[in-house]
């Protein structure tokens, strides 16, 4: 977060900076107590808020795409004219500012109104639009829908408690107790109001009728001319004895989190099983709030199968340096009362449980409706699934990723929301193809690692930099093609292999 005592940084640029002290592609700075970056695009300047509305990223460190700048933190893109966030994960425009050119000397004075975003004309009006699931995709959509001026109505089920929730902030700040609650919500309760989206929450979408095209909620049948499936995943819970104890937990929703947050409050031991991305993430929260953290997990080395063996080797000394105690090769068969029981012998005595072993994407609703089904629920490039009318995206969405040639399901928070906005736009009648690279990050203590791109297997690694000394990029290769690339703190890097990927893309 920015440090609201500092003195806004660089020059003051309402008394202008000569043309010749503005080099690059960015200049940050200030006008007033804003933090404002001159961005040059071609032979154009323009001047933007200089914090990314996401998590505060510095866009002055970012990547400028044409008319756009990209976050060197999560990727996401604004439009240098207009500020809007055109690429999740951020959500909000960032302000835009006049420049005026005098001789040899730019000057930034005055913020504009912020325009309104780009309207691409719809060109079917369905009347009733209803979302399924309100998280990264779900929200994301219906966010779209009101930016792209669409009137109709919206209706999105929640099966959850909360409205829309930052879930990646589950497991990292907010369980670590560095993050307010108050910054969770994706938007306050009184937007849906204001935007007309009636969400309902609590409540679960028991069936789709694709014939009548209705579905049945909560006893209530409501009509839609366009259904979105974001159903996203549910965690696997482990079929051992003892999962049903009040301290044992899965790590999903605001009602997880809270919940363990609640036992670690006076908690000396806790035991995570798994050793991949929220397991942790987790662990990594729990050791902030000083409590002793046991990782039991069935993998020689953390998070290999995504990352690699030089990864994990470095993710598991990372954790052992803040004193995470792992158990690997070795899982848990029963949970005795506090004793979770290692299959090697031995127990392990500890006052919360987190199970961090996977998740399943929730694929009931969608197979009983009929929808084609392979190990997701199958959309097209324009994220529809087999039933005209009907898109899926997120979690539970298998599509053609024109990257790698095959269709891909990933879990990933940014590929869920910019998923939800591309079936925005096509509800709307577009056409537009999902071919965004997919990206994720994971945080470890002051640690964030940023992947691109898509690779399950590869058959070389090349490793730029140095992964233990935090300065690394990682290239994950089959027969010599770059397949995925990893970073940590290679963030320019990391941006501009993404868009490489994104213009190798096959036609
Ligand atoms: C703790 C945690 C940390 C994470 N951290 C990261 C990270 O750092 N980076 C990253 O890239 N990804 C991260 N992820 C993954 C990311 O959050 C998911 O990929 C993303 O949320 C998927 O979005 P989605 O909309 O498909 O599903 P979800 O966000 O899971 O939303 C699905 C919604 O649908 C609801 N629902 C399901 N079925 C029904 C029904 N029948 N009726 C009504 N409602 C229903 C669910 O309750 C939920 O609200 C993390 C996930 C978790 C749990
Ligand atoms: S801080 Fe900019 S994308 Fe996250």
């Amino acid at each position: 977060m920015v440090d609201q005592q500092a003195p806004p940084a660089g020059p003051d640029l309402s008394k202008g900076v000569p043309l010749s002290e503005f080099a690059g592609e960015t200049l940050l700075g200030h006008v007033g107590d804003d933090e404002v970056v001159l961005v040059r695009s071609g032979s154009e300047i323009f001047a933007v808020g200089a914090h990314c509305s996401h998590y505060h990223g510095p866009l002055a460190e970012g990547l400028v795409t044409g008319e756009g700048i990209r976050c060197p933190w999560h990727h996401a893109c604004f439009d240098l004219r207009t500020g809007e966030a055109t690429r999740a994960p951020a959500l909000s425009p960032v302000a835009v500012w006049k420049v005026e050119l005098e001789g040899e000397r730019v000057f930034v004075q005055e913020k504009r109104e912020q325009p309104s975003p780009q309207v691409t004309r719809a060109t079917e009006a369905p009347g009733q639009i209803v979302i399924v699931g309100g998280g990264a995709a779900g929200f994301a959509a219906a966010e779209m829908l009101r930016r792209q001026e669409y009137r109709g109505s919206i209706v999105m089920f929640s099966n959850e408690a909360a409205a829309p929730v930052d879930r990646p902030n589950l497991s990292k700040d907010y369980l670590a107790g560095s993050a307010p609650e108050d910054w969770l919500p994706l938007r306050p309760d009184d937007f849906y109001t204001e935007a007309k989206i009636d969400l309902r929450l609590n409540t679960e979408v028991t069936s789709i009728d694709t014939a009548r095209h209705v579905v049945t909620a909560g006893g209530e049948t409501i009509a839609y001319d366009r259904l979105l499936l974001a159903t996203g995943a549910e965690p696997v819970r482990l079929p051992i004895p003892g999962m049903d104890q009040p301290h044992v937990h899965v790590l999903r929703s605001l009602a997880d989190s809270r919940a363990i947050i609640a036992l670690a409050d006076g908690a000396r031991r806790a035991v995570v099983i798994g050793a991949s991305f929220i397991g942790l993430e987790a662990a990594a929260s729990l050791r902030a709030r000083n409590i002793e953290v046991h990782v039991v997990g069935l993998e020689q080395r953390p998070m290999e199968r995504v990352l690699g063996p030089e990864m994990g080797d470095f993710v598991r000394a990372l954790h052992e340096e803040h004193g995470v105690i792992f158990h690997l090769g070795d899982t848990v068969t029963a949970i005795e009362g506090k004793r979770a029981l290692l299959k090697s012998g031995g127990a392990i005595e500890a006052d919360i449980v987190v199970v961090g072993v996977g998740v399943r994407p929730r694929l009931g609703l969608a197979e009983k409706a009929g929808l084609a089904i392979d190990r997701g629920v199958t959309v097209n490039a324009y994220l529809e699934t087999s039933v005209p009318g009907i898109y899926a995206a997120g979690d539970i969405a298998r599509w053609p990723d024109p990257h790698s040639l095959e269709t891909i399901r990933v879990e990933h928070w940014v590929v869920a929301e910019r998923q939800g906005q591309t079936a925005a736009r096509n509800m709307l009648g577009q056409r537009e193809p999902f071919h965004a690279v997919p990206f994720f990050w994971s945080q470890h203590y002051d640690v964030p690692i940023n992947y691109v791109g898509y690779a399950e297997k590869w058959d070389e690694i090349t490793v730029d930099g140095d992964i233990a000394g935090k300065d690394c990029l990682l290239q994950y290769k089959s027969r010599g093609r770059v397949l995925a690339v990893a970073s940590i703190y290679r963030d320019i890097a990391s941006l501009k292999a993404e868009l490489a990927m994104e213009r190798a893309r096959a036609p």
